[in-house]
């Protein structure tokens, strides 16, 4: 997530590099996401010249590709070969989405992405029905580009499913959603309260040259955002620690847990799916106690030793699957917790604006498996709090049945489970009109934000 959103500011790669190059890589990176690979991974595969351009070319593509195709099935008749379609839709996205800040000249970008056909021997086959497409739809541009915006697809750039879904599961706010969905995260930062303040922080940046341009602010309880992303290594304070990367919503997990709650020394609690350790390393700045951050993934794993050793805490890391509690404690008085964080596995959907792919990449049957696996985490995991214990279960989804569905779900099967005070489902940018402002005092309101579901238990004793 950092990287992306960082590196996101690189609108154009060096000029060196030729156009074309850039189009049949990005063409390459959109067909790795058609066929099931996320963008984040596909873009680590792209020569490490290429990839600042191709990444910014990607995110754009990400962004328009409902409009482009929409467009494409206007202009041809049956569909080419995968690598031509994709090279095609790249272009197209980039055209009909000018206006987004990608800027080249039209007939440059048309004789590059022809370029990027006749070069490479899938593609060399269709450069002149490439060609022949291009130039009529710069040919027919406004009226063709008018009618596409009447598809939903062409107008909100997301697949249809996922729109009927939104339309089902937020009557009042799925148009929200989605134009949400197709803008830029700003860059939000935790401040460590353990290293500094939000105040204190604040004054530091805003004492540096330079930083007028960029527009920041306090969100929610210890947070601060940039209107403009910046390079990781150039924030202040992240290199030792004092700032994190993490989205206001996502911020609210940590004192969601365990505002209220009397924890000592000999407290325990798990963060269950814990990897890369973001809200793992924000339980670790708000309390001083056992900290068990468990993730399935060994790889990621290493990303939370990675998180904490830069901030300077400490979590016992265990590669484990949190749905088999008896293959990871040695002793039953592990197995008890004080709180349990679930930040469960999901679709993402709540995310899209960081990760423009996502609605390209999932499919509409994805919910239902995920789903399941989130009900038999919730399940398991609760057996592991203390009586007077509390568990939150978040997704950064905005499909009820990730969410809400979920949680009454939950509380219906579960007796001894009581639903304290919780934000619910957190609609991008709009939590100052559901009025989830518990954390927002003082004026800081989450007003820019992911979408997120939230749901705080509390173990009873019956
Ligand atoms: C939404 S991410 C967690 C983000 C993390 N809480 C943070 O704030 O940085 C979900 C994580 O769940 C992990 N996961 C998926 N299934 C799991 C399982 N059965 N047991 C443990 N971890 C699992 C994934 O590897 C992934 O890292």
């Amino acid at each position: 997530m950092t990287l992306q959103t960082s590196s996101e500011i690189v609108k154009k790669a060096p000029t060196q590099i030729p156009l074309w190059r850039q189009l049949q890589s990005t063409a390459n990176v959109l067909q790795a996401v058609r066929s099931g690979e996320s963008g984040t991974s596909a873009l680590k595969q792209v020569e490490a010249s290429l990839r600042p351009g191709v990444q910014a070319l990607s995110f754009h593509v990400w962004r328009w590709l409902g409009t482009a195709e929409i467009i494409k099935s206007y202009l041809v008749k049956r569909v080419p070969p995968a690598q031509a379609d994709a090279l095609l839709c790249v272009a197209l996205a980039i055209l009909c989405g000018e206006s987004a800040g990608l800027r080249y000249e039209a007939f440059t970008l048309v004789d590059q992405a022809v370029e990027a056909a006749k070069r490479h021997p899938n593609t060399n086959a269709s450069s002149s029905f490439i060609n022949a497409c291009l130039r009529r739809f710069l040919r027919e541009k406004d009226a063709i580009t008018q009618k596409a915006l009447t598809h939903p697809v062409g107008q909100w750039n997301h697949p249809q499913w996922w729109i009927k879904r939104l339309k089902i599961d937020h009557p009042n706010a799925w148009q929200q959603i989605l134009e949400s969905n197709n803008t830029h995260a700003p860059l939000s930062l935790r401040v460590n309260v353990k290293k500094s303040s939000v105040a204190s922080y604040l004054s530091s940046v805003n004492a540096i040259d330079g930083v007028a341009v960029n527009e920041i602010k306090q969100v929610g309880k210890c947070g601060v955002s940039f209107s403009k992303a910046i390079p990781v290594h150039e924030i202040l304070g992240f290199a030792d620690g004092t700032v994190s990367v993490q989205d206001a919503a996502a911020q609210l997990a940590a004192p969601l847990l365990l505002d209220g709650m009397n924890l000592n020394a000999q407290s325990r609690i798990l963060d269950a799916c814990a990897a890369p350790g973001g809200k793992t390393a924000h339980l670790l700045e708000m309390v001083d106690c056992e900290v068990v951050a468990l993730d399935i993934d060994a790889a990621r794993c290493d990303l939370i030793h990675q998180n904490l050793s830069r901030i300077g805490l400490h979590a016992k890391v265990i590669v484990a699957d949190a749905a088999k509690p008896i293959t990871w404690f040695d002793d039953q008085k592990d197995a008890h917790f004080d709180a349990v964080l679930l930040d469960a596995p999901c679709t993402a959907s709540g995310i899209v604006r960081r990760h423009p792919d996502i609605r390209w990449l999932r499919r509409e049957t994805d919910i239902a498996q995920l789903a399941e696996i989130q009900r038999h985490l919730l399940d398991t995991l609760w057996k592991l709090v203390k009586p007077g214990g509390r568990l939150l279960y978040c997704t950064c989804s905005v499909f009820k049945a990730e969410g809400q569905d979920q949680a009454a779900l939950f509380t219906s099967n579960n007796k001894n489970a009581k639903l304290l005070n919780s934000p619910g489902h957190l609609t991008p940018k709009n939590s100052a009109k559901n009025g989830v402002v518990t954390h927002n005092q003082q004026g800081n309101e989450l007003t820019n934000h992911d979408g997120f579901f939230y749901a705080l238990f509390e173990k009873q004793s019956i």
